[in-house]
Formats: structure tokens, sequence, C-alpha cells
């Protein structure tokens, strides 16, 4: 089986879609609105859901009208959220069938489908045309990805000159291996975690200039304890993950969130550019 392969079938599964809008109506009542805000906990798949997004779209600053790439979609929520709160339209471009057919029904239930669309793709032969965004963005996705520098290359064909890429990256931290499973992989072999450093060099060998590169594994890591903690209490409201990952999802975000507190995964926010 491909390493892509075994990607897909590690997050996909039939009926996300309505799973998702099941656990809304068990979270907020069987009259609760399908809006991005009352989705956000459960359809955006990364760790501190919406408030992770709202620190990319602080480095990106979307404008309004702007063609936006999101490499890695997921079930589409960041790409949901960013379109309505921005004005501009966001392109998704993720591997996993069953996602983007749950991203799919979702911008049809938010009310978004001219707003967001979805291409099921592989970030490393993304399915659009060159120079063709303003802007782009790939949030906790690299760590799936063993051939990073064909990544950034990918995303620097796609933006205009002067286009800017905001990045949310887990990387290996100095402290050793993760814990296994997380969210993004079962065992070690399917886990490719790139120092900070080797980030930095691979975006510069693509044509990037950094703009900004932030370590925020120190912040994460103290969001992530409290989170722990509530766990252990049975108070952590569902998220994503738990729609995703069903039973197993609990044991991968313990081992997530000991990683981090650990360093054994660093948390990097990083703004690029192409040159003009
Ligand atoms: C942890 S999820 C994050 C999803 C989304 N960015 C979010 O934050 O909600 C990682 C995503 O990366 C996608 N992915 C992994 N490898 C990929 C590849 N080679 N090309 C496109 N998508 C990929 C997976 O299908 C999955 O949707």
């Amino acid at each position: 089986m491909s390493m892509e392969q075994q990607v897909t079938r590690h997050y996909g599964s039939a009926g996300i879609a309505a799973r998702v809008l099941a656990a809304l109506r068990e979270a907020k009542g069987p009259d609760a609105p399908v809006t991005i805000d009352t989705l956000a906990p459960l359809d955006q798949f990364h760790g501190r859901g919406p408030l992770a997004t709202q620190e990319l779209v602080a480095l990106l600053k979307p404008r309004a009208g702007e063609r936006v790439l999101d490499i890695g979609s997921g079930i589409g929520g960041p790409a949901r959220w960013i379109a309505a709160k921005f004005d501009c339209h966001v392109t998704g471009v993720d591997l996993t069938r069953e996602f983007c057919e749950a991203a799919e029904a979702l911008n049809a239930a938010t009310g978004l489908v001219d707003r967001v669309r979805i291409l099921n793709g592989s970030a490393l032969a993304l399915p659009v045309p060159d120079a063709t965004f303003d802007a782009a963005y790939s949030q906790n996705v690299i760590m799936n990805i063993a051939d990073k520098p064909q990544f950034y290359r990918e995303a620097f064909r796609a933006l205009r000159p002067g286009g800017r890429l905001a990045l949310s990256n887990v990387c290996a931290g100095p402290a050793g291996e993760p814990y296994f499973p997380v969210p993004w992989a079962t065992i070690a072999e399917t886990s490719f975690l790139a120092t900070p450093a080797e980030m930095q060099a691979d975006l510069a060998a693509a044509g990037f200039e950094i703009g900004d590169f932030r370590d925020t594994t120190a912040i994460v890591a103290e969001a992530q304890r409290r989170n722990r903690q509530r766990l252990e209490q049975g108070t952590l409201p569902l998220v994503a993950a738990d729609i995703i990952h069903g039973e197993r999802a609990r044991e991968m975000q313990r081992n997530s969130m000991r990683s981090v507190e650990e360093g054994r995964t660093a948390i990097i926010e990083a703004l690029v550019r192409k040159p003009e």
C-alpha cells in the first residue's frame, strides 16, 4: 500500500457529515442552527480548533475577494470559516475522499457552496493551475507528508508572485518521538516530522521569502495541559477528532497533548511569501 493510501485509510470513513450534524444537535439541541460558529469545534480538525485558525488568519490576513488555497482542507471547517469571515473564495484540496464528501455536504448545510470549492487530490501534485492564488495556508497537514520539499514547491507554484503562505506545522521536538497513536498517525512509520530548522531550509529552497517564523510550542503546551485535565475529568466537549476517529480519539488526543507538553513535538507558525 502506498503512503497516500495509508493516509486516506487512517482518516477516511463513511457518514462523517451526518455524524458532525448529529453531534451538533446533541450538543446544542435539535433545532441548533448550522453555522460556521456552531460547527467550529466539530469541523476544525486540529489542536485547539477555531482558536488556532484565528492565530493562522492573524498571520495570513485574508482580504475580501481574494482567492485562497487550503492545502489539506480536511472536512472544510477552516475553509468555510475563512471564506465567511473574510468574504473571500477558498479552494480546499484534500487527499481523503470521504473528507471531501463531508466538506461538500457541510458547505451545502452552511450555504457556502458558492464560496468554498473542494478538490480531491494530493498536496504533492495540486490539481490547480500555476499562479492562481493570492494566498494559501495549511494547518496540521505536513506531518503526513514525507516529501516536504515537493509540498512547498507545489504551494509556491500555485501562488501568484507576491502571494503569501501561512503554515501551522507540527514539527519534531527536541525530546524524541511522539507517543503513538496520535490523531495523524497510528504508528511511527506513517508520521513524518521535520525539525523547525529543516522546515525553514525547505521553504527557502522552494523559493519562499520567510516573513514570520514563530515557535508557539509553549503556548500550545499550556493550553493542551488544561485540555488534558478536562479530558481526564471527562469534561472535554466533543471535537472533530472524536467524530473522525471514534473510540480511538481520546487516546490519540491524550498522546498528542503529552507529546507537545514533553517537547516531543514543536508547533511552528510561519508566514512566507513568493517573491514578486
Ligand atoms: C489533521 S487533518 C487537518 C485537516 C484540516 N487542515 C483542518 O485543520 O481541519 C490532516 C489532513 O491532511 C490531509 N492530507 C494528508 N496528506 C495529504 C496529501 N498528500 N495531500 C492532501 N491532503 C493530505 C488529510 O487527508 C487530512 O485531511
